[in-house]
């Protein structure tokens, strides 16, 4: 760990060790790299430092194979109680364990000790908006080879102001032509790195041809999840959605959007497969996720769903989560710890 936090904030890149070539007579160009994230500050390694000064090496191992494990985790802003709420903050670390466990990582501190880092950061960052933190532990060896064991981890946090990640006003989505990889071919139960190849290709692919989402089918045909959402259809006033064993991630907003309805709404909730045109026939659809927050289906291949508009049951779910999110709603009040 030591070790990875010299290399990475090092102002000298690795490279400069190697002796130029006697040939060589002008020094390559430097591109100009900026953002605008450039003066946030950022947790990694155990120190808090702008992003424009924790950089990585060319052949940082993750970049390479895909070998790290992520999170995406928002915190919302209350206007009124003036109060920054992280939402299901330990539970996104503890999912982040077990990602970590399956590619053979370690998380470097407790899931109380990640909380409170987070927390410092949004505080650090003087964040008062709602705003989105992406933690990512992953593999920071610089040398070829494709593997998991023995490489050195190092553990990163970083955080900024985000709005919506999609439309929450009625989604045209289309079935991708990419199946969702099985469980099979890589740990779909993790937010690994690696594995949102998948989603980037589907998702291109949706938005290239004029939709605003993809929604994946498995293998065998079952309707899975979208590129960065889980999915919930309502059929005669049942909510159904897909099982783990449809390679979905195991969503925490899934999770929650199946205790709000049954507790809040007192509605059933069925986890099952179901196919494409069963999907096409529902009365309603939605996506849900921690980036996504509740986002109505309108439209899924040219077939309307429903009467094409926001459907009655998802609009009250969407605005039940919408007030749990924000502190509203005291049942809910144990998802939210206060930053400030
Ligand atoms: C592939 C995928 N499925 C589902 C989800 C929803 O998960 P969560 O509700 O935990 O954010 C996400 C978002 O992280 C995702 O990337």
């Amino acid at each position: 760990m030591e070790h990875g936090v010299r290399r990475l904030f090092d102002t000298k890149p690795a490279s400069m060790a190697y002796a130029a070539p006697m040939t060589q007579t002008a020094p390559l160009p430097t591109p100009a790299r900026t953002s605008r994230h450039d003066q946030s500050w950022v947790y990694l390694d155990g120190e808090i430092a702008r992003y424009a000064d924790a950089r990585l090496g060319l052949l940082t191992h993750a970049l390479h194979y895909g070998t790290g494990v992520f999170e995406g985790i928002r915190a919302y802003w209350n206007a009124d109680a003036k109060q920054l709420y992280g939402l299901r903050v330990a539970d996104h670390f503890d999912r982040m364990r077990k990602s970590a466990k399956v590619l053979q990582m370690n998380l470097p501190q407790s899931t109380g000790e990640l909380c409170e880092i987070t927390y410092e950061l949004l505080r650090r960052n003087q964040l008062r908006e709602d705003c989105y933190i992406r933690p990512l532990l992953f593999k920071n060896i610089e040398e070829i080879g494709v593997r998991l064991h023995d490489v050195a981890d190092s553990f990163a946090i970083a955080a900024m102001p985000m709005g919506n990640y999609v439309s929450t006003t009625g989604l045209r989505c289309m079935v991708s032509s990419w199946r969702r990889v099985s469980d099979t071919m890589a740990p779909v139960r993790t937010k690994c790195t690696g594995v949102y190849i998948n989603s980037a290709l589907a998702k291109s692919e949706a938005l290239q041809n004029g939709f605003d989402e993809a929604i994946f089918l498995t293998q065998n045909g079952h309707v899975s999840e979208g590129s960065a959402e889980n999915i919930f259809i309502l059929r005669n006033g049942e909510l159904i959605t897909p099982p783990a064993a449809d390679n979905i991630l195991e969503g925490i907003t899934r999770e929650g959007v199946m205790t709000l309805a049954r507790q809040e709404l007192k509605m059933p909730v069925t986890v099952r497969s179901f196919d494409r045109s069963e999907m096409y026939c529902a009365d309603e659809v939605f996506l849900c996720g921690t980036g996504a927050q509740i986002a109505p289906v309108v439209d899924i291949d040219h077939r309307i769903i429903g009467d094409g508009v926001p459907g009655v049951v998802t609009c009250r779910i969407q605005q039940l989560y919408d007030d749990a999110v924000k502190g509203h709603v005291e049942a809910f009040r144990h998802w939210l710890t206060p930053v400030y």
